[in-house]
């Protein structure tokens, strides 16, 4: 019984490892700053605390990783950042793997 749970919590941790093939390259840290620079704050005036409730709301917008990735493009051409592809790619990343948890 005890091998059988843990033999599942390591296929748990290998299927996470390799959960999510659209943010397999991303760089989380970079992604990282670039959101805490850009997107919090004004998250955080319309939301309160950090502003990561609009992440996790009951009902986010965002469904997919996908979605998550084109949610970030929005919010970026709006304000104008004028980020290149693999920073976008690297905050959805970092947005998904603290808040959105999507593994597809
Ligand atoms: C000027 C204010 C503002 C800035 C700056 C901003 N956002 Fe947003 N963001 C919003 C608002 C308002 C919403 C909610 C939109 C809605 O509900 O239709 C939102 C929603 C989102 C969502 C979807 C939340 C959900 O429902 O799942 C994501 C993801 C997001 N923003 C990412 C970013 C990222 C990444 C940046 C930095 C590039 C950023 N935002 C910068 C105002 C902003």
């Amino acid at each position: 019984m005890l091998k059988h749970s843990i033999f599942l919590v390591l296929l748990c941790i290998s299927v996470n490892l390799q959960a999510n093939e659209l943010f397999a390259k991303a760089d989380i840290n970079a992604g990282k700053a670039l959101a805490n620079q850009h997107c919090v704050s004004c998250h955080a005036s319309s939301y309160g605390g950090d502003g990561s409730e609009i992440y996790t709301r009951e009902f986010a917008k965002v469904k997919s990783s996908k979605g998550l990735l084109a949610q970030v493009r929005n919010c970026n051409t709006m304000i104008g950042l004028k980020w290149f592809e693999d920073e976008e790619l690297n905050v959805a990343a970092y947005l998904n793997q603290n808040y959105y948890k999507f593994d597809h």
